[in-house]
């Protein structure tokens, strides 16, 4: 089976990375998410174990689009009743780019008519929608005047931990967090520090990422366990997956590190970090103090952005600083498109990802060579 597992735009190659270590097979980078292949069971692996994945998402059909006519008849067409019964909740939402049709909610509107009709002509009655926690999560995309159908694996998007107790302002999704951390060249075996962790979501994620804990281990379902389809041999086969994805918390973890100016962010952090079941060590701290704490590992941090960078006119330079007192660091630092940053001693590594809608850049930073 063809699968598709998407992604916050410009991190679809730490996700294909992944994917290849997961061992996945068949796995293909493309816009906005990777192709693999597998039986639903390996569709079930990618949502327990992949970090940095949104959705894992399973095409059922596939046809031209270039009118309402034409989405209604197609989807009219497609048998859903393995996974959907009248006794299940739907709900619909859709993307479309250089289509005829351009009205996603309209999209997802018809697609639901479509589904719901043919519901009743053939079984006599039809679900109910439930926008916020349906059991069935469809997902239409249209493309160049053609639609792609989608089961969507996950139901809730895969960032939705189940570890996040409270947030401080701005925080990360958990699976942009991860993509950053891979796209930063995190290792981990050595370790992690954060002078800006707000909530700590960077170091919660780069410990559960050492400890060999799945990211998905805290959710209590995904989508796909709520399916008609969902049998006893796939809940036994999901509980052996489960067992096999705790970690071992006796395995030596390398130290994920964490400071801020705030207080109360910090009393958050260590909160999600307990619910996680990982270890972290916080402080408060300005970055003007923050100094490196072990030889060699990863500097990251996820600045304020916006009208909060006013308050603060120096912090271009404060970051430049900061960088360069970790030369034997790798350093990744994630700002807005727009803000600025200093003169460093090294030259970064650039890329360009979302942060939800906000176009940003990642600054990677190579450790210093030291001659001998
Ligand atoms: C965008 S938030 C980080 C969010 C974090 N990545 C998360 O997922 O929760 C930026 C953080 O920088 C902190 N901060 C702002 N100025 C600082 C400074 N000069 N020194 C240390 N921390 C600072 C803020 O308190 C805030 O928690």
């Amino acid at each position: 089976m063809q699968l598709f597992a998407s992604c916050a735009q410009g991190t679809e190659t730490a996700l294909r990375d992944e994917l290849f270590e997961l061992r996945f097979e068949g796995v293909r980078a493309a816009r906005g998410g990777v192709h693999f292949t597998g039986s639903r069971r390996e569709a079930a692996r990618a949502c327990l174990w992949s970090r940095v994945a949104m959705r894992v998402l399973e095409p059922v059909a596939e046809f031209e689009c270039d009118s309402e006519d034409a989405l209604y008849a197609g989807v009219a067409e497609i048998d859903l009743s393995e996974v959907l019964t009248p006794r299940h909740t739907l709900s619909v939402s859709a993307a479309c780019r250089t289509s005829r049709l351009t009205h996603t909610q309209y999209i997802a509107q018809r697609t639901k008519d479509a589904i719901v009709d043919r519901q009743r002509e053939s079984q006599g009655a039809r679900s109910d929608v439930d926008r916020k926690d349906p059991d069935v999560h469809v997902f239409v995309h249209l493309v160049r005047d053609r639609a792609t159908l989608y089961l969507d694996h996950a139901g809730a998007p895969l960032h939705l931990r189940g570890y996040r107790v409270a947030a401080g302002e701005a925080p990360l999704k958990e699976t942009l967090a991860a993509a950053v951390l891979r796209l930063s060249g995190f290792d981990p075996e050595l370790g992690v520090l954060d002078p800006m962790c707000g909530s700590g979501t960077f170091l919660i994620e780069a410990a559960l990422w050492a400890a060999g804990r799945a990211p998905g281990i805290l959710r209590e379902r995904f989508g796909f366990e709520r399916w008609a389809s969902y049998d006893a041999s796939e809940q036994q086969a999901m509980r052996e997956l489960r067992e096999g994805a705790k970690g071992d918390p006796a395995r030596a973890q390398a130290p994920c590190l964490g400071s801020d100016v705030d207080p109360e962010v910090l009393e958050i952090a260590a909160k999600n970090a307990a619910r996680a079941g990982v270890r972290v060590e916080l402080s408060k701290l300005s970055i003007a103090e923050a100094r490196p704490a072990f030889a060699a590992g990863l500097m990251l941090a996820n600045p304020p952005y916006g009208e909060r960078l006013d308050a603060d006119r120096e912090l271009p330079r404060k970051l430049a600083r900061l960088i360069d007192r970790f030369p034997d660091h790798r350093v990744g630092i994630l700002l807005s498109e727009d803000q600025g940053l200093g003169r460093t001693r090294r030259k970064p590594h650039l890329f360009s990802l979302f942060n939800g809608d906000l176009p940003c850049t990642l600054r990677t930073y190579q450790p210093i060579a030291r001659k001998e």
